[in-house]
């Protein structure tokens, strides 16, 4: 009868030197496979007179159950093993200058987009949207902008026909600004209300200051209580933010829209001297947005009560604001596709925008 100290022995060495999880699994299919060293001595115990198959079952027993805890001792030693050699071969370090030549580029818009989203998601504003095709109602009538109002007019609207090609009552039109999403934000959520909307908008205007497709940026604040104080502090905050200049000078300029009263431009101090524009710095002025307190009418048209609240709401020009800080000189260069021009004015993926600065 085998020598059953031995076998163990001999199984106990072979586990303890097996430097591989294949070796160890080869080693477990020899002892305790179907056709294994130790199975093969469970199954003779049935040849055995009763007497003797009780004490050489228990000691056979014993035998599979040390072999077991030695494979279960083994196999986590030697996983721990692979995983320190894994840990070690995959190490990567971090303090690697990032390999910058890449070929893509984020585009400036989008770059742009960022840093108004980071800015504005500082001051708490979440992002909405709206569709680039819209009803007439949203785009117009519910910004207090009537059929017969000039404002219709001086935005170059795109009109959609209606089925057949026929001109319909109730037009669609390619959005002439962000503005509708106000209107939709104000009837499908209660204030408060902070979004900003960055989004595409069409007007009928080619030249090297427009574009018949371009970007604007949407703001839009309702609350009780919310004042004219509100709007410039905001937007005060945003300019120098965005510009990266602490103390950039920002002033009001009372002006007009149809659903804001009162209505004001925002100015930001530049200088032209020497033919070149430098912002922050002399006694010129350059507009970016326009801005104002959101007209009573406009909230009853959404179903809130001016008495109970109030808002303001700012629009702005993403090239435009693009274009100045990054002093790109041409509005028609961002929609070539030329990947010279991407290469130059864009950015590289790594590029975090934050609140002090985008890349450069
Ligand atoms: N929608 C206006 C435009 O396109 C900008 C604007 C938005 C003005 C919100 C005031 C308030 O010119």
């Amino acid at each position: 009868m085998e020598n059953l100290e031995a076998i163990e022995r001999g199984l106990l060495a072979r586990i303890s030197s097996a430097s591989t999880l294949e070796a160890l699994e080869q080693i477990r299919v020899a002892a305790l496979g179907r056709s294994g060293e130790v199975t093969g001595l469970l199954k003779g115990l049935g040849s055995l007179p009763p007497e003797e198959r009780k004490t050489r079952g228990a000691a056979v027993n014993r035998l599979k159950e040390q072999i077991e805890a030695a494979l279960g001792g083994a196999k986590s030693r030697l996983e721990r093993a692979a995983l320190d050699a894994r840990l070690k071969d995959e190490r990567i370090d971090v303090t690697l200058p990032v390999k910058a030549e890449t070929d893509g580029r984020i585009h400036p818009i989008s770059q742009t987009i960022d840093e108004l989203v980071a800015i504005f998601g500082e001051m708490g504003f979440a992002v909405a949207e709206g569709p680039h095709v819209e009803d007439d109602f949203y785009n117009f009538t519910a910004l207090n902008i009537p059929p017969e109002h000039p404002a219709r007019q001086e935005q170059d609207t795109f009109y959609l026909l209606g089925p057949e090609g026929r001109a319909v009552e109730e037009r669609k039109v390619l959005r002439t600004h962000t503005s509708p999403v106000q209107i939709r934000t104000m009837q499908a959520q209660k204030p408060p209300i902070r979004i900003i909307v960055p989004g595409r908008t069409f007007r009928s205007d080619h030249d090297a200051t427009h574009s018949p497709m371009f970007h604007q940026v949407e703001g839009l604040v309702i609350d009780r209580q919310v004042h004219m104080g509100h709007l410039k502090g905001c937007l005060i905050e945003f300019c120098r933010a965005f510009f990266d200049i602490d103390d950039l000078p920002v002033r009001f300029r009372p002006s007009y829209f149809p659903f804001t009263e009162p209505s004001a431009e925002v100015d930001i101090g530049c200088s032209r001297e020497g033919g070149g524009l430098k912002i922050g710095a002399g006694a010129d002025w350059l507009e970016i947005l326009g801005s104002g307190m959101v007209h009573p009418k406009v909230l009853a048209n959404c179903g809130l009560d001016p008495a109970e609240y109030q808002g303001f709401a700012f629009g702005m020009g993403i090239e435009r604001i693009a274009m100045l800080k990054y002093g790109i000189p041409d509005l028609r260069t961002f929609y070539e596709s030329d990947l010279r021009w991407l290469r130059h004015y864009g950015f590289l993926p790594l590029d975090q925008p934050s609140l002090v600065a985008g890349s450069r």
